[in-house]
């Protein structure tokens, strides 16, 4: 792949999860939907990753310092100022274009300071890219933050091959010609050689918006704009199920450990494995537990939903309002329905290891994937991977990529937490041989489509394009 070049992948953060030498450490470490899926093909690819380092202490470097080499693998950061991380990070992606690729144009703000810094970090990461760049390499750009980079790097003179993938997902042409740069991020698009989404779906909003914002035209898999082309295609992200199913299996003890053997046997666990964001559905998740103990009275003190909440762009407002409405309704529920020696919901504020993950998914009696509206979501597939012989049950949102794929989960509308409550009842009675019959079906998907997969099937398209 890349002939002699190396596969260069360019994201906004650095994944620190790679500083730790052993894969054992590594899986200790949390870590998120984007570096799960890439983090086991550079492990056995090699390869080099760039991305900011996480701080806003004030230093810039033009030039990125590679901070590590481990095992083949080469980290590059960038660092950004505080204005840098204000008005690219905090406000142009996670208050503009994050609400809006999820379809919350309500959640959005527009400031064209804020474009003009995003802009300019964009021109920044390829400056720094340009300087570490060898001829031959096949850059493969990350996610929204970085759209402009393919254009950036083509102003500086690189003309090898770059890649784009949006993990989100692509809302209908209507709400993303809101923003007042829908053109002119469309038409950076052209700079790549190829543009992955996540679903067929997505792939179908973007070619809409492409013909509307900019009149360019589509045939199959090209689009024409003026005197340029690019590739599109669907290339759904899968998970690293062979690890979950080996740490699902494994006996390490790990933080969750003691929470699961001293579990009373006449216990149901559900399971919410999340980033803290609006999008996740979360606070509904809550009104559909409180809905079904409300119908159910039979489950009081007999189920517990663990909802993993990773605190996550804890600064920006509204996540801040997000937490406090989780807190305020678990608070509520578990006044109303708790006991001493029992409350429904156990809500942590932190982020888990997939070691830990793998075993809670393992014993939970089902796993409540339920956003809003979410690009793949990988805990969909993590939790199925990790099942062994008495299966849990999926309990799915339409309205994420992963239900493209998983007929066999219950699947639900997030936003009628009547039937959430119905579906979780039903996972929590189904009978075994409809959970193994489920399940099976389910897996045959998640180990056919790997995150190893993933990779060579978008690299490779980007060889061909
Ligand atoms: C989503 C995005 C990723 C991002 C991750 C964590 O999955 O698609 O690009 O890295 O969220 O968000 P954060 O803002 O903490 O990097």
């Amino acid at each position: 792949m890349g002939g002699e070049g190396r596969v260069v992948l360019v994201s906004n953060r650095t994944p620190a999860v790679f500083t730790p030498s052993s894969v054992e450490e590594r899986r200790n470490l949390p870590v998120g939907g984007l570096v799960s899926c890439l983090r086991p093909f550079l492990e056995t690819q090699g390869g080099m990753w760039m991305g900011w380092d996480g701080n806003s202490d004030g230093y810039v470097d033009p030039v990125p310092t590679t901070v590590a080499d481990v095992e083949g693998i080469s980290l590059a950061s960038v660092s950004l100022s505080r204005d840098e991380v204000e008005g690219f990070y905090n406000v142009f992606a996670n208050r503009t274009l994050w609400p809006i690729f999820h379809s919350f144009p309500d959640k959005a703000t527009f400031s064209h300071d804020s474009y003009r810094v995003y802009r300019s970090v964009n021109r920044r990461y390829a400056a720094a890219l340009m300087a570490l760049l060898r001829p031959g390499d096949l850059v493969w750009v990350h996610d929204f933050h970085l759209f402009p980079l393919g254009l950036e790097l083509r102003k500086l003179g690189w003309t090898g091959k770059i890649g784009f993938f949006l993990h989100i997902p692509f809302p209908p042409s209507e709400i993303f010609g809101i923003m007042p740069w829908a053109r002119e991020l469309l038409a950076s698009l052209f700079d790549y050689d190829l543009i992955g989404l996540q679903t067929p779906k997505y792939l179908h909003e973007l070619k809409e918006s492409l013909g509307h914002e900019l009149g360019a035209e589509i045939d199959g898999d090209t689009a024409r704009h003026r005197d340029r082309t690019v590739k599109v295609g669907s290339f759904p992200v899968g998970a690293d199920a062979q690890a979950f199913q080996e740490m699902a299996l494994s006996q390490v003890p790990s933080r969750v450990s003691r929470f699961l053997e001293e579990l009373p046997n006449d216990r149901q666990l559900l399971l919410g494995v999340d980033r803290l964001d609006y999008t996740k559905g979360i606070v509904q998740r809550m009104q559909a537990i409180e809905q079904l103990l409300d119908d159910h009275p039979e489950l009081r003190g007999h189920v517990t939903l663990v909802q993993i909440s990773a605190p996550s762009r804890v600064t920006i407002p509204e996540y801040a309002r997000e937490r406090e409405r989780l807190d305020s309704l678990v608070g509520r529920i578990n006044g109303k329905f708790g006991e001493v020696h029992w409350l429904p919901i156990h809500t942590l504020h932190r982020p888990y290891s997939q070691q830990d993950l793998a075993q809670l998914y393992r014993e939970a009696d089902a796993c409540l994937v339920t956003p809003l509206r979410d690009g793949m979501n990988l805990v969909a597939k993590e939790f199925v991977a990790s099942q062994t012989s008495d299966p849990g049950v999926l309990v799915l949102s339409r309205f994420c990529g992963a239900a493209e794929s998983m007929d066999d989960a219950l699947m639900v509308n997030p936003y009628d937490f009547q039937e959430t409550a119905s579906a979780i009842y039903r996972a929590l009675t189904m009978p075994r041989p409809e959970r193994q019959r489920r399940w099976k079906a389910l897996f045959e998907d998640v180990s056919g489509h790997t995150a190893h997969d993933w990779c060579y099937s978008f690299l490779s398209a980007l060889d061909d394009a």
